[in-house]
């Protein structure tokens, strides 16, 4: 039995979850060995209780095989603590280092960029997950004068950069797949710098794997001319974070954008579409839930249903041809009828796959 502990968190993950819920009600009644808990750790719950997670909340979600995340975020909180506490805290105490982030273009139509075509839009972005701008350092000072002063300072470790970067090259050798380290020492020069001496020194040890550097603000010009020059892109904690929502765009937008946190060597594994709360959207039934489907496929290939995995985007795309799809793409339909056409087209996956 694989035990997943399940966070819808605020807005739009309510939503999205939800359907994704039904699924796994779906698919343990096929006889999938699944069993989930729902944590409702939110706003809701930050504002009445005065924090996060409870004592020993983060070691209970820790014990879970997998966990998913719908997403987090509210106006009521508006420094976001419950979300960093949440988010971050888990990327952190569970060391997920690499945060993979497919952007798959799953219909020619949802590209904005003319004349692409599926083939042409198929990269992963391997964000480092736990360092970087990310940490926290830094603090203010005559906060709310006009002489308040604000440092926030990045920070990298060679072991941190270096064990992201292996995980690339592998990936990448793996896959067949040109590497792309981007970072930004031309400008950042310590940061920037540790990153791309360790990128340089790395690079012999993986002769198999076609690697270049490009600096950040470059790639996002030829992720947009060209996405079809991009196999495998490794960068640090907040590039990675832009270029997620830039690559979701190039393959149809934020409601598909699905990713993993990861921890390979301890097999632990936190999984959530890219996308935040949507408050603009929110609570108006029209989320896209693909990006949580989507994130959920990879976490179902990752507790080893890699079947029952291939079967939901399968799904996806089957729900894509049909253009079962909510307002942002183009769309009319709602976010539990999406829902209900992907579980039945999982369905009927199953019913081929027995049959074969
Ligand atoms: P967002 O990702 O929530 O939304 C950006 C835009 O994309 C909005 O116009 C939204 O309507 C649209 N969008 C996003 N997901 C969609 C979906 N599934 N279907 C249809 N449209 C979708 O980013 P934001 O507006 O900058 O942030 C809102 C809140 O979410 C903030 O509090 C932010 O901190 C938080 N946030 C949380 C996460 C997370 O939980 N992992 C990620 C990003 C942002
Ligand atoms: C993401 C989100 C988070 C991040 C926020 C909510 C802290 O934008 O997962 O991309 O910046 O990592
Ligand atoms: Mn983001």
């Amino acid at each position: 039995m694989k035990r997943i502990a399940i966070i819808p968190g605020d807005g739009i993950g309510l939503e999205v979850t939800r359907e994704v819920v039904e699924l796994l009600g779906q698919l343990s009644a096929e006889g999938l060995p699944l069993a989930w808990k729902i944590f409702g750790y939110s706003a809701d719950s930050y504002l009445r209780e005065g924090r996060a997670l409870p004592e020993g909340g983060m070691e209970e979600l820790a014990r879970f095989d997998a966990i998913f995340l719908g997403a987090l975020g509210d106006p009521r909180v508006p420094d976001m603590a419950h979300g960093r506490e949440i988010i971050l805290g888990a990327r952190r105490s569970l060391d997920l280092y690499v945060n993979l982030r497919p952007v798959q273009l799953l219909h020619d139509r949802l590209t904005p960029l003319k004349s692409r075509r599926c083939e042409d839009v198929d990269f992963t972005i391997v964000r480092e997950n736990t360092e970087g701008a990310y940490v926290g350092a830094g603090g203010r000072f005559r906060e709310g004068t006009l002489d308040e002063v604000a440092v926030q300072e990045a920070l990298a470790t060679r072991r941190g950069v270096e064990r992201v970067l292996r995980y690339a090259f592998r990936l990448a050798g793996a896959s067949g797949e040109k590497l792309v380290m981007a970072d930004k020492h031309n400008a950042l020069e310590f940061v920037g710098g540790l990153w791309y001496r360790t990128f340089r020194e790395l690079e012999g040890e993986y002769p198999q794997v076609e690697a270049r550097h490009l600096f950040v603000d470059a790639l996002c010009h030829d992720l947009v001319r060209d996405p079809s020059r991009f196999g495998v892109i490794v960068t640090s904690n907040l590039f990675g974070d832009l270029i997620s929502d830039l690559g979701a765009a190039l393959a149809g937008g934020l409601g598909l954008a699905p990713s993993a946190n990861l921890n390979p060597e301890t097999k632990r594994g936190l999984f959530e579409p890219v996308h935040g709360s949507a408050q603009d959207i929110a609570g108006k039934g029209i989320a896209n839930p693909m990006a949580a489907f989507l994130s959920a496929g990879m976490m179902l290939e990752f507790l080893g249903f890699g079947e029952a995995g291939r079967r939901l985007r399968a799904a996806v795309t089957t729900c894509l041809e049909e253009g079962s799809v909510t307002p942002d793409l183009g769309g009319s339909s709602t976010t539990a009828e999406v829902g209900r056409v992907i579980r039945n087209a999982v369905a009927l996956g199953a019913a081929v796959v027995e049959e074969r």
